[in-house]
């Protein structure tokens, strides 16, 4: 293998906003004889522009221009010009250069690469594997990787799809990176330009459909000028090997249409689809089909007139069936208005209560889309039970990049891990080894349709999702999409030579944290199985422990002063531990038996009850928390010593987010650990929780403009109480004699950063000035921002190393804006290596 050797790398890149993600072409410098392993000619068999083969071409001389500042022409006949890349499909190959030999079957989208003869060689099974292969090639070259290699690579489901949950007004549900690309003021924008560059992405990871509206589906999207949007925005997928695909509106034919109803089994309303599927297919002819979220959370469905999901889901089955489309129908459908009081009421078995009796009563074209967890994305699930209770009926995986419960995309949570956990769950459908990427992929049953889709929540902002970090996660999940068996760490280690270079430090740093996060954010969440115990009526984003419960949401955890947990055993409980089969069942249905990490999802017990390390429920609690936020301080220190070694501009904002995850994780901690020492009483036997000696509560300093203020939820603010001016346009002061002993401190500042305003603070010591922010992350971060005091707009800042002498004044100006009262909780001064 020929490699790092003979590179020597530039030190910095320039400054980068994102935009182009992994496929940046960044230049490497190398020596002649890595030159000597470049091609000097590019040919593809195809001269139409929009063709994925003639791209191929385009992709390939960026790529080397970009990488090797190679300039390499590009012609389209000759077929054996020696030290060339020759890209098409076989049937292009065959036809310009006759038989080929030594290639392996090629599955549908497949291709082979071979970098081993004179030429390398790039065969697609179409024209859009062949793309695939182009980009896989230019990976390794931006690798500096010049292995010789010949493999075709096959993908292991046709059903490799995002969802994006843009609105028509240009929002995104889950959106945290700016407005949508797709949409703006109820039409499809006219500049397309990022839609282009997102095409590029996804083809890279081999993508090959994207749904581009919401799930909650607006009907408008149906208008002829919507539809002439829509094909406009297929027409710029299309060179890529990219389908479009729609979300529909179950109401549209009473809603739009103006119909007087929109039962599925009604002839006016089946005319009505069929007329605006004939609308779409004029337009966009290769539409690769509809999305439908019916009866789920408000959405107008089938059972408004007691028609089953199958006369649902058939009914477009039908209608996209003649131009080859597909329906994914999702399996989301559950009751919302469960009652807790029942022990019995589980919102964990709707999937399979509602889908299991019509296991084989769709058409050959319906997929069933179901989450890899039977509740909502939590940051640790079961699998979906459904995977394993339709045979007849073919499925799909649905995923999130979206950080929906993950610390949305302000925290560093590499999600592939948990991805794979679930992807490599073996369910024993029959006794038999059936792992669920073999069952969704359709292997197990020899289910020709299948596969997965994600749920992306890319917007204009120039790094996508928000922050750099987040998009190792849509690059993850294409390569899990085409190989559920590749590696989380490799897939990661690939995506940060891509994104950041060849630089070692880097890529083990880098890999060392993400391969963390996922725990780390897990620990000071939510662990043991109780889900990500954020608030679910609000904003899905910081802690509200309370909100799971007492509603009809049915994310319930049970907790009360002695006991947590979900019985779902049969025996006992809300029998969901029964839908899986035989083998996993018995696992979940006994205490002893089920892994830890998912306790109690299937059981309710005492906080006093013991794990297998001997700790108690709550003691483990308490610990994991501490554990988890301590963690994601070491993130801050191992990326701060990157500096230098990453371009300034990446290297700030990777930073400045870090720096607020490790503020937010001590926000999650001490919340989930007030809130369960309070309801249960039990003291920390580490005695930290509500023992914090070097903390100053804002309240009991002398207050001039400010005033107190009880916080809901309670166990978001220190002590419960946090301050807020009195007035929304005077400045307001806290000032306290610091009694600490003289020394060296960091000084952390607990504050509220609410959307409405952009208050200012400024800390003086003895009068002078040690530190000052705004409060404006609503613009800086990328998580849904709050209006309220509470653990999502809950912020700490810190100052290091300030020297302070007993009885020196500390005094904070907070100066109000808008309807931000420029609120304050508590000042901690920890010293070194303290934390708090
Ligand atoms: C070239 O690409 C166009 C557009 O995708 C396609 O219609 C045509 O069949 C391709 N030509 C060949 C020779 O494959
Ligand atoms: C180079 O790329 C090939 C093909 O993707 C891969 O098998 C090999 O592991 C890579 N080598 C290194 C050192 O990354
Ligand atoms: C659907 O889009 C139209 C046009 O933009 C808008 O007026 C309407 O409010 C939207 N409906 C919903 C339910 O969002
Ligand atoms: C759909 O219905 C409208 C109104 O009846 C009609 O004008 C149009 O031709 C139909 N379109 C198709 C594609 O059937
Ligand atoms: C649906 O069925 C229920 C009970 O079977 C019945 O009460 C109701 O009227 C039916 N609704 C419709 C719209 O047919
Ligand atoms: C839940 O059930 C209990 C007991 O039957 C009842 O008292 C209560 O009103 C119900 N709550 C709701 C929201 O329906
Ligand atoms: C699935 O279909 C096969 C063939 O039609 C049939 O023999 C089998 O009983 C079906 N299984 C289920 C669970 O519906
Ligand atoms: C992208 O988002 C970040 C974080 O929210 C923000 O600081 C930046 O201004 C945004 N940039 C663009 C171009 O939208
Ligand atoms: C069994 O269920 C009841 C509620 O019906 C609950 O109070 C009790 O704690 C459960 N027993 C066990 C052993 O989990
Ligand atoms: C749980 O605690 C309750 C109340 O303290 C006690 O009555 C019960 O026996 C305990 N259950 C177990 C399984 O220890
Ligand atoms: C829990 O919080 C409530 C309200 O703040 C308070 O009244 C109660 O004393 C607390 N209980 C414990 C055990 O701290
Ligand atoms: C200041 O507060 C008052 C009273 O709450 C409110 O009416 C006013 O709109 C606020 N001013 C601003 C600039 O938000």
């Amino acid at each position: 293998m020929q490699l790092l050797g003979f590179l020597v790398f530039l030190g910095v890149a320039a400054a980068e906003d994102g935009l182009k993600g992994w496929l940046r072409y960044a230049p490497l410098t190398c020596s002649d004889r890595c030159h000597s392993n470049l091609p000097s000619g590019i040919v593809t068999f195809n001269t139409t522009t929009t063709s994925p083969v003639y791209v191929a071409g385009t992709e390939l001389q960026n790529g080397l221009q970009g990488i090797y500042k190679k300039n390499v022409q590009v012609t389209h006949k000759k077929c054996n010009t020696a030290s060339s890349v020759v890209v098409g499909t076989l049937d292009q190959y065959r036809q310009a250069c006759g038989a080929v030999s030594g290639i392996p079957d090629l599955e549908e989208d497949g291709f082979w690469l071979s970098t081993k003869g004179s030429n390398v060689q790039i065969l697609g099974q179409n024209e859009r594997g062949a793309l695939y292969g182009t980009f896989e090639y230019l990976s390794m070259l931006a690798q500096g990787n010049f292995s010789k290699v010949a493999y075709a690579s096959n993908p292991s489901a046709p059903i490799r799809w995002v969802n994006q949950w843009d609105n028509m007004d240009g929002s995104i549900e889950r959106g945290y990176g700016g407005p949508s690309i797709f949409f703006k003021n109820g039409q499809i924008v006219q500049d397309l330009t990022r839609v282009t560059e997102y095409a590029r992405l996804l083809a890279s990871i081999k993508i090959n459909a994207v749904v581009i509206n919401n799930v909650n589906a607006n009907a408008t999207l149906l208008s002829p000028t919507n539809l002439e949007g829509v094909a406009r925005v297929a027409d710029v997928f299309r060179p890529y090997g990219i389908q479009v695909g729609l979300s529909l509106n179950f109401a549209s034919p009473q809603t739009f249409g103006g119909l007087g109803t929109f039962d599925p089994l009604d002839a006016s309303v089946i005319e009505w689809w069929s007329n605006i599927t004939a609308q779409v297919y004029e337009r966009v002819p290769d539409m690769a089909g509809y999305l439908v979220k019916a009866d789920s959370e408000g959405q107008p469905g089938p059972q408004t007139y007691n028609r089953t999901l199958a006369d649902a889901a058939n009914l477009f089955a039908k209608g996209v069936q003649p131009y080859g489309g597909i329906v994914m129908y999702r399996a989301f459908v559950y009751d919302h208005h469960l009652n807790e009081t029942n022990w019995r009421d589980d919102r964990a078995n709707a999937a399979v209560e509602f889908f299991k009796h019509l296991d084989g009563e769709f058409e050959d074209n319906v997929v069933i889309q179901i989450k890899y967890g039977p509740i909502d994305f939590q940051v640790r699930e079961p699998v979906s039970p459904l995977f394993a209770n339709l045979v007849n009926t073919s499925m799909a995986i649905e995923l999130q990049v979206t950080q929906e419960y993950l610390g949305q995309q302000s925290h560093l949570v590499y999600v592939a891990p948990l991805w794979k956990e679930i992807l490599n769950f073996d369910l024993r459908i029959d006794q038999k080894p059936s792992l669920v990427s073999d069952v969704v992929t359709g292997k197990r049953f020899k289910r020709k349709l299948g596969g997965s889709a994600a749920v992306v929540n890319v917007g204009t902002n120039s790094t996508w999702l928000g922050s750099h970090m987040s998009m190792s996660n849509l690059y993850a999940y294409g390569r899990l999409a085409w190989n559920p068996s590749d590696d989380a760490e490799e897939i990661l280690q690939d995506w940060t030579r891509l994104t950041f270079g060849l630089n070692q430090k880097v890529l083990d740093t880098i890999t060392r944290i993400s391969m963390d996060s996922w725990p780390v954010y897990e620990q000071y969440s939510g662990n043991l199985g109780i889900q990500t115990l954020t608030d679910i009526i609000y904003t899905h984003y910081g802690p509200s422990p309370a909100s799971q419960d007492n509603n009809g949401w049915g994310q319930w955890t049970r907790a009360d002063q002695t006991s947590i947990g979900m019985d779902r055993t049969v025996s006992n409980g809300t029998r969901f531990s029964g839908q899986y089969p035989k083998e996993i069942a018995a696992m979940y249905e006994d205490v002893e038996t089920t892994p830890e990490e998912l306790l109690l999802w299937f059981h309710h017990v005492n906080y006093t009850h013991r794990l297998s390390s001997g700790k108690t429920v709550i003691q483990h609690f308490y610990d994991s928390h501490y554990t988890g936020a301590q963690r994601a301080q070491g993130f801050l220190d191992q990326w701060e010593a990157l500096q230098g070694k990453v371009d300034p501009e990446r290297y700030e904002h990777v930073r400045r987010f870090l720096d607020y995850q490790t503020g937010h994780s001590i926000i999650w901690r001490d919340a989930i650990n007030n809130f369960y020492y309070n309801l249960s009483g039990i003291p920390d036997e580490g005695q930290r929780v509500d023992h914090h000696p070097w903390c100053i509560e804002a309240e009991s300093m002398k207050l001039e403009g400010y005033k107190t203020y009880d916080v809901t939820p309670f166990e978001t603010a220190s002590g419960a109480v946090a301050i807020v001016t009195t007035s929304n346009s005077t400045a307001g002061t806290a000032s306290t004699k610091i009694q600490f002993p003289s020394g060296t401190y960091d000084l952390a500042v607990n504050y509220y950063d609410l959307y409405g305003g952009k208050s200012q603070w400024k800390v003086y010591l003895n009068d002078r000035p040690i530190g000052q922010w705004v409060g404006n992350s609503e613009e800086t971060l990328s998580h849904t921002p709050s209006i309220y005091l509470d653990g999502h707009s809950a912020t700490r800042v810190k100052f290091r190393k300030i020297k302070v002498k007993r009885g020196d004044t500390l005094k904070i100006i907070g100066m109000p804006d808008g309807t931000e009262p420029a609120p304050l909780d508590y000042v901690a001064l920890l010293p070194a290596g303290t934390l708090d």
